[in-house]
């Protein structure tokens, strides 16, 4: 794709990676992504803000055949897919400063290999000025690592925000059109990747409340024309109740882990409270993820093999602890043969999750009736730990 302008003298650049499906070998990406770079050139100097996964590398030097000159580049997220294509941009501009933050300078000599006399790092509030224009730059860390920053083009009012507010989308339109549709894709990508750090990204989205920003134009997907729109949702998914919602992963291996399951639904719904269910055999995992943001509640659903869960639910399990989702309540129900640890092995997995556990069922092959109505009581105990929070 050729580059794009947004603004006068200022352009969309990048790749747009309809075919990728998986990201750090582990997150689908169902929709595909985008690797957006921007170039600024001011009536003094010229800046590229990121650049793309090296595998596009070729595309981005396309697209600055006939810039001749480039005096920054700003690297805001040392991550490859950004920072991957710094190297050959340097290979022809080499005269440019890139500029990031300390943390990240160190990043990307040990990551890419790219020279200590070529990096000029800038502290929080730092601004360049491009003749005309001024990009200040603003500490995010956590955006997704630890080294993350932002850049605000303070005449245009426009927050270049990297991994910040983006959504693995790839389409030819440049800027969002239809929210519906990045909702879904930004909460999975923020599920994915950002919330494990809830809090501090709370903080960050303080720190930006007192610029006025007329525009969000991320590393990933689409330009925000309306940044409200995912300012908000940000602030729903980080600062927001959670809802009241099961999670509901489960596997079985004969069937009576499903039944207990399908009574278990049944009972919830019955109670008011809204279940998302997944069948851990053929669930897309960024699902699941999205799911947790906002639950309050997650219920694993497994049987007892090799003396303790499947190991799906413990993958499950895993990588809730890991996400550390803001849900309140969990518990575990279930099928065994004869014996096992499944409820001791899976709670050892959770330290990272603050949330009371209710009383597991676990039963002795079928459910029997008294299984049954231990699975009718957990669904009612739940409904009125939502009810006592007032979680809607
Ligand atoms: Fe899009 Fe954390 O890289």
């Amino acid at each position: 794709m050729n580059a794009r302008k947004i603004r006068d003298r200022i352009y969309w650049m990048g790749s747009v990676d309809w075919d990728r499906r998986l990201f750090d070998s582990l997150i689908p990406l169902p929709d595909g992504t985008s690797y957006n770079a921007y170039l600024i050139q001011g009536s003094d100097k010229t800046v590229l803000l990121d650049s793309v996964d090296p595998s596009m590398s070729g595309e981005l030097m396309t697209q600055l055949k006939d810039v001749s000159q480039i005096d920054y580049i700003v690297s805001h997220h040392a991550e490859q897919d950004h920072s991957g294509a710094i190297p050959k941009v340097l290979e022809k501009y080499p005269d440019a400063k890139v500029i990031t933050t300390p943390k990240a300078k160190g990043m990307l000599m040990d990551l890419l290999k790219i020279p200590e006399k070529s990096f000029m790092p800038v502290q929080d509030g730092d601004t360049i000025s491009l003749g005309d224009k001024t990009l200040r730059f603003i500490y995010t860390p956590w955006v997704h690592w630890p080294e993350t920053m932002v850049s605000f083009l303070e005449e245009d009012k426009i927050l270049f925000s990297c991994d910040f507010f983006g959504a693995h989308i790839a389409t030819s339109d440049l800027y969002v059109t239809d929210e519906g549709r990045v909702y879904e894709a930004a909460k999975r990508y923020f599920a994915e990747i950002m919330m494990p750090f809830r809090k501090i990204i709370g903080k960050n989205l303080e720190k930006l409340s007192s610029y006025e920003i007329n525009m969000i134009a991320p590393s990933h997907g689409q330009i925000y024309p309306r940044p409200e729109f995912i300012i908000d949702a940000y602030r729903d998914w980080v600062l927001g109740p959670p809802r009241n919602t099961v999670v509901l992963p489960y596997v079985s291996m004969h069937g009576s882990t499903e039944q207990m399951v399908e009574h278990f639904v049944s009972a919830l719904v019955d109670n008011g409270v809204r279940v998302e269910q997944f069948n851990l055999e053929v669930t897309d995992i960024g699902k699941l993820a999205m799911s947790l943001v906002d639950a309050a509640t997650i219920v694993v659903g497994t049987p007892t093999i090799l003396a303790g869960p499947h190991p799906y639910a413990a993958y499950c399990v895993f990588l809730a602890n890991a996400l550390k989702p803001k849900t309140k309540f969990l518990s575990v129900i279930g099928s065994y043969g004869w014996g096992g640890r499944t409820v001791d092995v899976l709670a050892k997995m959770i330290p990272n999750l603050k949330v009371e556990v209710l009383q597991p069922v676990l039963c002795k092959g079928v459910p029997s009736k008294d299984d049954y109505q231990a699975l009718t009581d957990l669904a009612s105990a739940i409904s009125q730990k939502h009810k006592e929070h007032d979680f809607v």
